[in-house]
């Protein structure tokens, strides 16, 4: 029996040919300013057989930028740069959501020319990338209740600009330790304020940046990221068993396309709890070795049990970078590219981007080669 993997299956009003899902990858290939160049038509475009791909992190307002080179969605050229991407991906049969990034305290003045933002002034323990090289994290500014207001503010505005440039949604990034997430942890949110205290308090922010994105385009083209335990950029969460279910069961009746979960892993509770609590579309990217080596099968197997466990989605990063067609060769079984060491980095050109090869590529690499002795 085929793999539940290659059903076709639905996602709001989208028809998905398959259940994978291109997890969302910052690439570093945009402009300094953050518009979308050419050659990220190129990229996506190949990865079109998805179900969905799901379009790496974009920032809503200058100072959401984290790193050099990130693309953004807040004015006209990043509308008319993203436009060029979609529309290659719809060319080639495919679909696309877009996600919604702030960084808060990740992030640089060196990069967005601003102070970070943050729920508390609590900086990154880490350091920054910047275009002259790894930077000491600067103290974030708390935010305000203004401040608050208005990032939401930029948020259904990117969403509405997402929309324009022709992607089906928008995933809200509330994971891996940018400004939602750190505004659900203890260790990052110290306010005492409505949005901080409490869980009701530290979840509020992400439920109204999700409430005010739905508002703005409606929720069925509205998805929701979340990592919960996942420690990335410093994060404490604290009481992660109370903040997941309390923030599902908040969101679980506005009637959202889906909710993303990062490093799911089937056998623990607060997975079964999530899935619970969730009454809509689930996406489970699953557990892989982190830095690697990935499984040979790419997080086929993996996949394929969370879906008994109640997934209906699942996302691959890493195997989707290395294999534009991935979907082929895990239908296949035929072997997959390893991801190349430059390929990890974020960096420009096509080196690592648009140069993996497809299955037919390499093939027809394969029928020349004995050719080119003569050839020289
Ligand atoms: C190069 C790279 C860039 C990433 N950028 C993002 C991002 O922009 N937004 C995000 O939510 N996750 C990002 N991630 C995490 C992936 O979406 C995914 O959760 C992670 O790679 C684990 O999935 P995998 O084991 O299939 O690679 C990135 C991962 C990689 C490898």
């Amino acid at each position: 029996m085929e793999s539940r993997l290659f059903e076709p299956t639905r996602l709001g009003a989208l028809r998905l040919p398959n259940r994978l899902v291109m997890a969302p990858m910052t690439r570093n290939r945009a402009t300094a300013d953050g518009v979308p160049q050419p050659i990220m038509a190129t990229y996506y475009a190949q990865r079109a057989s998805a179900g969905l791909i799901i379009a790496e992190a974009s920032t809503p307002n200058a100072v959401g930028q984290t790193y050099p080179n990130i693309t953004a969605i807040y004015n006209q050229a990043h509308v008319l740069g993203w436009r060029r991407v979609t529309d290659a991906v719809r060319a080639s049969g495919g679909r696309m959501f877009l996600q919604l990034q702030h960084g808060g305290r990740v992030g640089h003045p060196d990069n967005s020319g601003h102070t970070p933002i943050a729920p508390s002034s609590i900086p990154l323990p880490e350091t920054i990338h910047t275009p002259a090289g790894p930077r000491d994290a600067v103290a974030p500014r708390e935010m305000t209740t203004d401040d608050i207001r208005s990032t939401t503010a930029d948020f259904a505005a990117a969403a509405r600009n997402a929309i324009d440039a022709g992607f089906a949604g928008v995933e809200v990034h509330s994971a891996n330790g940018y400004l939602l997430h750190q505004f659900l942890a203890r260790g990052t949110n110290r306010r005492t304020d409505a949005y901080g205290g409490s869980v009701a308090g530290r979840i509020r922010f992400t439920v109204e940046v999700v409430q005010a994105v739905a508002e703005a385009i409606g929720p069925e083209r509205v998805g929701l990221r979340i990592s919960p335990a996942v420690g990335a950029n410093g994060i404490d969460e604290g009481d992660t068993d109370s903040i997941y279910p309390e923030l599902t069961k908040t969101l679980a009746d506005v009637g959202l396309a889906y909710l993303h979960v990062v490093f799911a892993d089937p056998d623990k509770p607060l997975f079964q709890t999530i899935r619970k609590n969730w009454p809509g579309t689930l996406i489970a990217n699953p557990m892989l070795p982190w830095p690697g080596p990935l499984p040979a099968d790419g997080g086929k197997h993996q996949g394929e049990q969370l879906l008994d466990a109640g997934a209906d989605l699942i996302s691959l990063g890493r195997s989707f970078l290395a294999n534009p067609d991935l979907v082929e060769r895990l239908r296949l079984g035929a072997p997959l590219n390893e991801v190349r060491a430059e390929g990890l980095m974020y960096t420009g050109g096509e080196n690592g981007y648009t140069d993996y090869p497809t299955l037919t590529s390499a093939a027809s690499n394969e029928v020349l080669e004995p050719a080119s002795p003569i050839a020289n």
